[in-house]
């Protein structure tokens, strides 16, 4: 984790309430605990108080209809023609769990239209699965911070999270549960959540799509190269690449290049790479 001037209030902060916590007197000695035997559960905590978690549901609106819209619909005519019907997305850095969400009902929506438009295999099971066969859709959904990956396999969330959600979306993938709403299992299902940092080497591989939103700002510039780097390996031939509203590939790569449409903009891996 990086942090620049403007966010070292930030981290003295968050770093006084552990040491106040711990009942520790000085930055020293809570560093003396942070290395030592007993130091990992502890390091767990702080990364958890020094991760920003912020997110919503259909976050990006122009950025997902271009996914939406666009992109889905190219990988789903690619992977007809191919007769390649499995589909991988991977939402890095998915804090509480409205991203991977929200991808899932996109991509269960688009690939119920396009097989509408394009009848291939017919699937005559009933009730109607969300993703009708011959097609598998897998969204992994990863974060370095325990607690929002438990909130996002619970899966559940109040009124004001859920503002975003249209009254059609609610209606179709989410239970009410009291004064909470519940993603519905059948969506829950397309979904595995991991544990990952994205520093380590090894990450989830063959993607068709990767989402790493609102993450990379706070590494410094030469973590976030390597970064983009280690997605471009982590991607199929042509695959896809989307990074937050405040971030840009733009002088950091030559492996990806841009596409922007109608407000929203991606990365595509440039043609010829493995
Ligand atoms: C601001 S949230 C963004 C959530 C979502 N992608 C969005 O755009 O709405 C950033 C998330 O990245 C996670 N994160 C930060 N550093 C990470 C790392 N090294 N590896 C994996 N996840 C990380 C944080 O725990 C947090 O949940």
């Amino acid at each position: 984790m990086y942090f620049d001037e403007r966010r070292t209030h930030f981290l003295e902060d968050r770093l006084q309430r552990r040491l106040k916590e711990q009942r520790l007197e000085s930055f020293y000695s809570y560093y003396r605990l942070l290395i030592s035997d007993k130091g990992k559960e502890e390091l767990s905590r702080l990364l958890e108080d020094l991760t920003v978690n912020e997110t919503s549901f259909f976050r990006n609106k122009a950025q997902l209809d271009l996914f939406h819209k666009y992109i889905l619909e190219d990988l789903f005519r690619h992977k007809q023609e191919t007769r390649q019907y499995s589909l991988k997305i991977w939402s890095a850095g998915c804090s509480t769990g409205q991203e991977p969400y929200t991808l899932a009902m996109l991509v269960a929506d688009g690939l119920g239209y396009f097989q509408l438009r394009n009848p291939g295999v017919r699937s005559a099971s009933y009730p109607k699965p969300l993703i009708p066969a011959p097609w598998n859709v897998e969204i992994r959904a990863s974060d370095i911070n325990y607690s929002v990956l438990r909130a996002a396999e619970n899966g559940t969330y109040n009124e004001s999270q859920m503002a975003s959600v249209d009254y059609n979306y609610r209606l179709r993938y989410f239970d009410k549960l009291g004064e909470r709403y519940a993603v519905k299992k059948a969506l829950k299902e397309l979904i595995q959540f991991d544990f990952h940092n994205l520093k380590t080497e090894y990450l989830p591989q063959h993607n068709d799509v990767i989402f790493c939103r609102n993450v990379m700002m706070y590494f410094d510039e030469a973590e976030q190269k390597r970064l983009i780097e280690k997605f471009a390996r982590c991607l199929n031939p042509g695959g896809y690449l989307f990074v937050g509203h405040a971030e840009s590939l733009l002088g950091m790569t030559d492996k990806f290049s841009m596409i922007y449409r109608n407000s929203g903009t991606g990365y595509q891996k440039v043609a010829g790479l493995p």
